[in-house]
């Protein structure tokens, strides 16, 4: 059987990917810092192992490696949601903390699990369409998805075999959004939707059957998935 760990699994993108690679026989670690969600994830599937950790904490990450023994897909799907907005109006102060809230933690995690990393494995994360679409307003949140995304080549040929991919999602219904008032929520989407070539908003789960795949495919590493509706597209 399989270990996996999902960082960032108790919410989202990262909570379908585990339940799908459970699905799969993978005995599925997820980690998140808040208890209460970590609860509610396992209360709605109890085959899950939830760990409560900080993941800027890469002691914490690497006694969990060290707990699990051996790891065969390290997933990290975690991220604040700061750092959108047109440079003018940008806060530096809130980008730095956009950074630390996703690409210092990714890193960290990915080194602190490294050594406890099967040979066989895989490292999966997450970026953006923000890394390379262009779209007005997200200088700031893009440079950090591209940090995120610019890993995956260098590390996939300095890993090997170990192979890291990564997913770059679009608009997907998630708790991510949570900074969009719950009423205002549907109009947004509908309307960016109407402007999207798949004419939808994403769930979680159309991101996990990609993150899934990545995770467990022999054959593909180095390889960042545009699974974002089209967005990258324009539009
Ligand atoms: N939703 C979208 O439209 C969208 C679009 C493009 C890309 N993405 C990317 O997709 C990924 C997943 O996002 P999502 O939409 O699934 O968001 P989400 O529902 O907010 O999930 C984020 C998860 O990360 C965990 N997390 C955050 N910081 C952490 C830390 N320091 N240590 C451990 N766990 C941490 C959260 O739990 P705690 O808060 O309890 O720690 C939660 O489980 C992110 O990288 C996001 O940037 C999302």
């Amino acid at each position: 059987m399989s270990t996996t760990l999902v960082i960032g699994g108790s919410s989202g993108i990262g909570l379908a990917t585990a339940v799908r690679l459970a699905a799969l026989g993978d005995s599925v670690h997820i980690a998140g810092r808040r208890a209460e969600t970590l609860a509610a994830a396992t209360h709605a599937h109890p085959v899950l192992h939830p760990h409560a950790l900080d993941a800027r904490d890469a002691r914490a990450v690497e006694a969990l490696a060290v707990e699990l023994g051996s790891i065969d897909r390290l997933v990290i799907t975690l991220s604040g949601n700061q750092g959108a907005g047109p440079l003018p109006d940008l806060d530096l102060d809130v980008l730095h903390t956009a950074f630390e809230e996703k690409f210092w933690p990714t890193i960290s995690a990915i080194k602190a699990a490294l050594p406890h990393l099967a040979p066989s494995g895989s490292i999966t994360l997450v970026g953006a369409v923000t890394a390379r679409a262009g779209i007005p307003g997200t200088a700031g949140i893009g440079a950090l998805n591209a940090a995120v995304e610019g890993l995956v080549a260098p590390l996939a040929a300095e890993l090997a075999p170990v192979r890291v991919n990564a997913v770059s999602p679009g608009y997907v219904d998630t708790p991510w959004w949570s900074m969009v008032p719950d009423a205002d929520r549907e109009g947004l989407f509908a309307q960016v939707a109407a402007n999207l070539p798949t004419r939808r908003i994403a769930t979680a789960d159309d991101v996990a059957e990609v993150l899934a795949l990545l995770a467990t495919n022999p054959n593909i590493t180095g390889t960042v998935i545009e699974a974002d509706g089209g967005a990258h597209l324009g539009g």
